[in-house]
């Protein structure tokens, strides 16, 4: 199948068959998600997969036992963390080092500019701070672009999960390309299913992803999309 049949094909499955996914299937799907584009290549997510019954048949309830996750081979929870730049920037500045490839521009980038945008508090006192400097710095932006965020932890968050919901869909499309199917979800109680997944607070539940393959009539109707006027704009 080329890529626009893949893209056809993929439909947010309701209620899946008996049939199990082998994990090999499941695990090059996740693999297809890590390669997704992502802010600065700093990887912010985390996937669970949920094999323990007991959390599964809490996963089940916690997504108000929607019909997606009941019937589901396979759960996953995809997380974007504001937690974790500071581990994968000195991993990422490992394996520049180790390649001979470390610029200083690149150097600069990670140490400076990036804390610069992910670090927070929780009660957002380095955001004010940061909005003080941006009504100065807005002022220059009268004259020329200037950088306008993220000021606030729920910036940083928008960051993350903006990420990795293009994993999500990566992993999404790596199912249909398996010959599976899956269903993204976020009609669930987020924190019941961080209290599952022991998450900390720098950490956002952004989808529960069931996997299986379609039950004859686990797709509920032909697919509709509003006319390509109505969001494409050419200007
Ligand atoms: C972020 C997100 C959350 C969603 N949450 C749910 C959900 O909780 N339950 C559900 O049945 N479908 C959910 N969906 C599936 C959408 O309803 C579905 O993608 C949409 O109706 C378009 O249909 P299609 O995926 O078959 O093209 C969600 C999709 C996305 C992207």
């Amino acid at each position: 199948m080329n890529f626009f049949d893949l893209v056809e094909k993929r439909r947010s499955v309701r209620k899946f068959s008996n049939e199990n996914v082998p994990g090999k299937v499941i695990m090059k799907a996740l693999k297809a998600a890590l390669l997704a584009a992502n802010s600065s290549n700093l990887q912010p997510w985390e996937f669970y997969w949920i094999k323990d019954k007991k959390k599964k048949e809490d996963l089940v309830k916690a997504c108000f036992s929607q019909n997606a996750a009941k019937t589901a081979q396979e759960l996953i929870v995809a997380v974007s963390r504001i937690d974790t730049w500071k581990r994968n920037r000195e991993l990422i500045l490992k394996d520049y080092k180790e390649k001979g490839k470390l610029l200083p521009i690149i150097e600069k980038y990670y140490n400076k500019v990036i804390p610069l945008s992910y670090r927070h508090d929780r009660f957002g006192f380095l955001g004010a701070m940061k909005k003080i400097i941006s009504i100065f710095m807005k002022i220059i932006g009268l004259f020329k672009p200037i950088p306008r965020g993220p000021l606030y932890r729920h910036d940083v968050f928008e960051i993350v999960t903006k990420t990795t919901a293009l994993a999500c869909q990566n992993f999404m499309m790596a199912l249909v390309a398996q010959g599976y199917d899956s269903c993204p979800m976020e009609g669930f109680d987020h924190k019941r299913v961080k209290k599952i997944l022991n998450l900390n607070s720098k950490s956002h539940v952004v989808m529960v992803l069931g996997v299986g393959k379609a039950d004859p009539k686990g797709i509920y109707g032909e697919r509709f999309r509003i006319d390509d006027d109505l969001v494409i704009k050419i200007i």
